[in-house]
């Protein structure tokens, strides 16, 4: 697509500082934002912090956690402002497919709402999915505020550098906000985010490769534990959000502390992720395959002897 530099991008200081500017932007107090839940918990905090009030909306787990456009129906009221979109999602592992997309825009169409695309994630895309960016559909152009990043597509979280693309008369405010926010990215970060976009993109492709394998395993290793946990496949991004089944283990929290206390693994409770979904944990397969193995062959040690 045709996108003018000088007007229409912003570089920020991660996918975060731009989150961050578009609400601030965007929102005036009181104004309601959709967010998917489970769904990334920044959000919900950032929308807190610039005066709004996150609406949770939820997916379908049965259905591979696919968003309910008729539930993002019910929830758009005269005080909804916007939505947010992960896609692939964290911490879900969904992708959103075209159709879903298309029922969005004609629902922000008819509420004239914006739409930020939290897209961080797009390259981890598996099965050979295509995906799909509501900025494909010229109607909503001017709805739409991209907030991409260069720390997942490049591995580069610690530099933090991120941008959005947005129509001229957003990102004019924006820069307001970003003056008073950090003035400007890093120089020295820009400077290799520049050498990250000119050099081979081989090193990212070869890392979603490898990101495929490791869903694999991590389902696999699921698979072993069929007493413990049940989950949806994810066909994005490098996360799973497996149930956990046993009835007296349904507070993810204590579940959580427990696992890292006698197992030592890390996963993160549900209740990071929004206000639905309780009995699920997050788990993460940005590791090695080894670790991801030595992390289930420690959960299966606890859960044998938990069981007794
Ligand atoms: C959905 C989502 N948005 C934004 C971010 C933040 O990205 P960045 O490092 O670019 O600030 C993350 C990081 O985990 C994320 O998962």
């Amino acid at each position: 697509m045709e996108v003018d530099p000088q007007k229409e991008i912003i570089i920020t200081a991660g996918g975060m500082q731009a989150l961050m500017m578009a609400w601030m932007t965007v929102i005036e107090p009181g104004d309601e934002v959709l967010i998917a839940s489970p769904g990334f918990s920044s959000h919900y905090e950032q929308v807190y912090l610039a005066g709004g009030v996150p609406v949770a909306v939820p997916l379908l787990e049965e259905q591979g956690w696919r968003v309910d456009i008729d539930a993002y129906r019910r929830a758009a009221t005269e005080n909804t402002k916007a939505l947010v979109l992960v896609n692939p999602a964290n911490p879900t592992g969904s992708v959103v497919g075209e159709g879903e997309l298309r029922s969005i825009a004609e629902l922000v169409l008819e509420h004239d709402l914006f739409v930020i695309t939290d897209d961080p994630y797009e390259v981890y895309v598996y099965d050979d999915l295509d995906l799909f960016h509501l900025l494909s559909i010229p109607e909503i152009r001017k709805n739409v505020i991209v907030c991409a990043s260069f720390s997942k597509e490049f591995a580069m979280t610690g530099w933090r550098v991120g941008w959005i693309l947005a129509e001229e008369g957003i990102t004019n405010q924006m820069l307001k906000v970003q003056d008073s926010f950090v003035i400007c990215a890093p120089t020295i970060s820009q400077v290799a985010s520049l050498i990250a976009l000119e050099e081979s993109y081989d090193p990212t492709l070869q890392m979603v490769e490898e990101m495929k394998h490791r869903r694999e395993i991590i389902c696999a290793r699921l698979d072993r534990l069929s007493d413990l946990f049940s989950y949806q496949r994810p066909q994005g991004a490098y996360y799973i959000f497996p149930k956990i089944l046993p009835e007296e283990m349904q507070n993810s929290v204590d579940f959580s502390v427990r696992l890292l206390r006698e197992s030592g693994v890390v996963t993160v409770p549900r209740s990071a992720f929004g206000p639905t979904g309780e009995g699920h944990i997050r788990m993460s397969y940005c590791f090695t395959r080894e670790e991801i193995n030595e992390a289930f062959d420690r959960i299966e040690t606890w859960w044998t002897k938990r069981k007794g």
